[in-house]
Formats: structure tokens, sequence, C-alpha cells
């Protein structure tokens, strides 16, 4: 089966000779298509970078990358892929409803070039949008602009409106950092059940240990100077996750161990 995202080799410098850092420095990562994936790492292990190579916002330096078994650019003109960024950036001249569905509008040429990468017979079913707003807790703010809404509002129509796409790929860079517990809690809870509702993958970057474990089949953790995958730990806990399995030993133990992964990353350098 074509993995959904590969990596072989990826390598990516930034700056002049003088001074020259590797953001990521011989990464290989593959991700079985439905899975959720997170990535964590020190500040600087180059997740972002990672995830804007997926995206086609960059180029590496050498190595491979294949969405599906084509290139990132393929893949975002098929609109296979969608991005949640760290920072909302909703179009504020437009209410919510307008924002989340103005990038799904799928274009023919677009819908043909899907069909043919993931092989697919029919063309991909539209997403019922009011129904993805009142999932998330939009409902009744579907008619409000940006300014109107919270921040936790900004970030969830920005969530659902990645997932208007139906990508089959969801790169997600820190979407619930700036939320409260709660908020950060419910959200999860309802990504989850849009993974599960729509059948995507998720590629996710997070700095929370306990939401890696929550919410992944498999955890990356990453390490810096150079950028570079150390760990790849699978999540083998039943879903669907509830709030009983977080008070389990099991769950617990995975927190430590990628805690201990974690906490080796960070003491880890060229010179090491
Ligand atoms: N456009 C750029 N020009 C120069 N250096 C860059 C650029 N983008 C990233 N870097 C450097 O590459 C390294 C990796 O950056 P990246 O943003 O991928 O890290 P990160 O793991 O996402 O960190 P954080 O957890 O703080 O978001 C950092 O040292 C950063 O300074
Ligand atoms: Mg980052």
């Amino acid at each position: 089966m074509t993995s959904a995202v590969e990596l072989r080799s990826v390598v990516k410098q930034y700056g002049s000779a003088a001074t020259r850092m590797t953001a990521l420095s011989g990464v290989d990562l593959s991700i079985r298509p439905g899975t959720f994936v997170s990535l964590i790492g020190p500040s600087g292990c180059g997740k972002s970078t990672l995830l804007r190579i997926v995206a086609g916002l960059e180029e590496p330096d050498s190595g491979d990358v294949g969405v599906h078994g084509v290139s990132p650019s393929e893949a975002c003109a098929a609109k296979l892929l969608g991005l949640v960024p760290q920072t909302p950036a909703l179009l504020p001249w437009l209410d919510v409803r307008a924002n989340v569905v103005l990038p799904s509008r799928l274009n023919r040429a677009a819908a043909r070039r899907r069909r043919r990468i993931l092989e697919e017979r029919e063309d991909v079913a539209p997403v019922d949008v009011d129904l993805l707003l009142a999932k998330a807790g939009l409902g009744d703010a579907a008619h409000k602009l940006p300014a109107q809404l919270s921040g936790g509002m900004q970030q969830r129509a920005a969530i659902v409106r990645a997932f208007a796409l139906r990508p089959d790929v969801l790169l997600m860079d820190e979407p619930f950092s700036a939320l409260d517990e709660f908020t950060r809690e419910s959200l999860q809870d309802q990504l989850l059940d849009l993974w599960d509702d729509l059948d995507t993958t998720v590629l996710f970057v997070t700095h929370s240990i306990a939401e890696a474990v929550r919410l992944s089949d498999t955890v990356v953790v990453m390490a810096p100077r150079p950028g570079r995958i150390v760990d790849v730990i699978d999540i083998d806990l039943p879903r669907p996750r509830n709030a009983r399995l977080f008070e389990e030993g099991r769950f617990h133990a995975y927190e430590d161990l990628i805690r201990e992964r974690l906490h080796r990353a960070w003491h880890m350098t060229d010179a090491a």
C-alpha cells in the first residue's frame, strides 16, 4: 500500500556557508493512510520545517517527499492536503461559514487529479459544512465575523475549514497550544471524532506529551542540532480513548516513556 506520507533521507539546511544550520538531517518517515501521527521534540528540532516540506511550502535540499506517491505540489493541486497553521488566519471580512467553505470549492480539474492519485472511482463526497460547524460547537457562530469570536472559536473554525476540504492528509502545527486546558480537551475530542468520521491521515505537531499519547497511533520524537527523528513509538491503546483510560497505568506508562525519550532528545547534539 502506498504511504499517505513518505519522507526519505530528507535534508534541509538554512543560512549561508558561515551560518549554515541543519534543520533536518536525513529524515525518514512513513505514515500509513488513516493513522494519527504526532511529532514532538524540543523547540528548533525541525517540526514545523518537516510539516512545511510535506505541505509543499518548502523544498528539501535533498531527499524525497511523497504524498500518496506524488509530490507535495501535485497533492496540493489535487486538494489532498489540508494545513491548520498555529494561528488560525481566517479572512476577517468573511463570516465563519464563508471562511470554512471558501477553500473547499473543489474544481473539476482538482477532483480528477485527486481521483487519479487515490485510485478512486468516485469524487469524494462533499462535506456537510453545517453539520461540521455544529459538531465543532460553531453552529450559532456560522454567520459571525472572526473578530466576533473568541480565540478558541477561531481555532475551531480553522480546524473545520481544513476538514471541509476533506483532505486526505491533514497537517496541524500546534493547533491547540494557545488554548486553556478544558477547551483543548474538548477540541481534542472533536478532532478525534472528525478524524474517525472522515478517515483522514493526520500529522500533528505538539509540545504536550499527554496530548500526543491521547491522540496518536504513533508518536515521533525529534531531537535538535541537527534536527532528526530519534524515536518512533506506537501507542497501543484502545479507541475511543476516554477519560477513564487517561487515569490508567498504561496511559501514564506511555507518558513516562515519551518523557524519558524527550529528556534524552533535549541533551542530544552533534557533539554528544
Ligand atoms: N526560514 C528560515 N530561515 C532560517 N532558519 C530557519 C528558518 N526556518 C526555520 N529555521 C531554523 O530551523 C530550525 C528548525 O526550525 P522549526 O521552526 O522547524 O523548529 P520547530 O521544531 O518547529 O520549533 P518550535 O517547537 O519552536 O516551533 C530552527 O533552528 C530555526 O531557527
Ligand atoms: Mg514550530
